[in-house]
């Protein structure tokens, strides 16, 4: 199994740790927590494909690569729903809170959300129109969206 199954594991429970220390949960954070589950589901799809690269049995290649045509009609619509979600929480909490630069949570949610704008729309470029470079531009900011999303929770 690729290292990245536990790495993304490792995000789910720091969502679901963060789910169950806050009572009462606010509207706008549930939409947070959405969207954060949304997007690492659809990250995991980098951690199947890596284990199908570096597995030398077969028969588990056969069943991942199976497994991952099941989810792909599916990729798209779970990535721009997570985006939309994403700005219902990020509109709802400016509205409650107000825009403030120097507040670390709030730089890093518009950080994190600017690169789910380019995850989303290298996604839906790649799909009409496939390159290389874009592919490489759709893993490696899903990568920095997966880390900052983590930094986004903690901080
Ligand atoms: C991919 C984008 C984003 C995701 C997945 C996300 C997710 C979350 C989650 C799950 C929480 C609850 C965690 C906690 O309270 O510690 C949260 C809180 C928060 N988010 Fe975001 N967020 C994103 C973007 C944004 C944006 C764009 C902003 C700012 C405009 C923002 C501002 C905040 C603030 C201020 C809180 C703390 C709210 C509170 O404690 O009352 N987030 N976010
Ligand atoms: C949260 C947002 C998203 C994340 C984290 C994400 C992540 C990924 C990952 C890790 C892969 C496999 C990488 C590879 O090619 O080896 C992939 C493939 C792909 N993604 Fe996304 N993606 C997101 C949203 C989208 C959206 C909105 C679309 C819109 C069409 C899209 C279209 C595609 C396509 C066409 C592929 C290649 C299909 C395949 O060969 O399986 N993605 N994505």
């Amino acid at each position: 199994m690729s290292k990245w199954f536990y790495i993304n594991f490792l995000g789910v429970l720091v969502v679901i740790w963060f789910v169950f220390n806050q009572t009462p949960i606010s509207v706008y954070v549930w939409f947070g927590y959405v969207a954060a589950l949304l997007i690492i589901f659809n990250w995991t799809r980098h951690a199947v494909f890596s284990t199908i690269r570096d597995s030398t049995i077969r028969k588990r290649k056969v069943r991942l690569a199976t497994l991952s045509k099941k989810i792909l009609p599916y990729h798209k619509w779970v990535g721009s729903l997570a985006l939309i979600f994403v700005l219902v929480h990020g509109t709802l909490v400016i509205e409650r809170y107000g825009f403030h630069w120097d507040y670390p949570k709030m730089l890093v949610g518009l950080i994190t959300a600017s690169i789910l704008t380019l995850q989303v729309a290298t996604g839906w470029m790649r799909l009409y129109r496939p390159t290389i470079k874009k592919r490489k531009v759709h893993i490696y900011s899903g990568m920095t969206l997966f880390f900052l999303l983590v930094l986004h929770l903690i901080l």
